[in-house]
């Protein structure tokens, strides 16, 4: 059995997935469905803090969502400098932090400050940080990772036989964070693209088949349902210390 401390995931990723189709089915444009992806996350985020989530990390823009159509782009960055700007009192309310990961390196001026600005003004959140991954690409982290790593190591301040787990852990842009526990995708895909690779090597994973605009409390809680349900062994052979990993 487990005990009680861990039935709550300490840290739940999200890959929203399904906008495009859901606009779809109701005759929208596919960038469309971005916008009632809003309202899901509000639920989430107020469930998720109302249940003693610490941590919520949204998968928001993919590096390869670059490649979308011009007008989808836009849209997305349009709507992430509105709701920087119009959920940050709500956020604050909440005592939210928000921490963005990603490259960042693409954004426009705007985009980069407003989100800045999102960052600094709930920096005093201590109840639920919301991480947004936004421009992100976990292959790109871990390289820069690497890079970082054989530039110590270069200038003679890091010996390469030393490098280990928590040397990385410690540079990825989750650095200081918990890995996730579970990993949410929503709309039946059943896939990780490019999604915390490092960070979810032990995570629990749920495809939920709802598209990410239909997702509410319910949904949500049933993943926590099915969570907490699922015996993790962190690759324990269960009732013994032998390690099978
Ligand atoms: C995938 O759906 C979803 C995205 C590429 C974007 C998700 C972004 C949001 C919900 C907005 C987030 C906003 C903030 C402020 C965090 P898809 O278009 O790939 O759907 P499809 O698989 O049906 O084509």
């Amino acid at each position: 059995m487990m005990s009680e401390e861990h039935r709550i995931p300490r840290h739940v990723a999200i890959i929203m997935d399904g906008n495009g189709r859901w606009a779809e089915l109701h005759g929208m444009e596919r960038y469309e469905g971005h916008t009632h992806g809003i309202e899901p996350i509000r639920i989430v985020l107020r469930t998720a803090a109302r249940l003693g989530v610490q941590y919520l990390t949204l998968y928001a823009f993919s590096t390869e969502n670059w490649g979308r159509p011009a007008n989808e782009v836009r849209a997305l960055m349009e709507l992430f400098c509105r709701c920087a700007i119009n959920e940050m009192p709500e956020l604050k309310a909440q005592g939210v932090r928000v921490r963005v990961i990603g490259d960042r390196s693409h954004f426009s001026d705007e985009v980069r400050h407003r989100l800045e600005e999102l960052e600094d003004g709930t920096r005093n959140g201590t109840r639920l940080t919301l991480v947004l991954a936004i421009d992100y690409s976990s292959r790109l982290e871990i390289v820069e990772v690497a890079r970082e790593l054989a530039r110590m190591a270069a200038a003679g301040a890091l010996d390469p036989e030393a490098i280990d787990e928590q040397h990385f852990a410690d540079a990825l842009w989750t650095a200081g964070m918990p890995d996730p526990d579970l990993v949410i995708r929503t709309s039946g895909e059943q896939r990780l693209s490019n999604f915390l690779l490092w960070q979810a090597s032990y995570a629990e994973l749920y495809f939920p088949e709802v598209l990410w605009p239909d997702f509410g409390e319910k949904e949500f809680v049933r993943a926590l349902e099915a969570y907490a349900q699922r015996d993790r062994r962190f690759g324990l052979v269960k009732n013994t210390t032998h390690n099978v990993d």
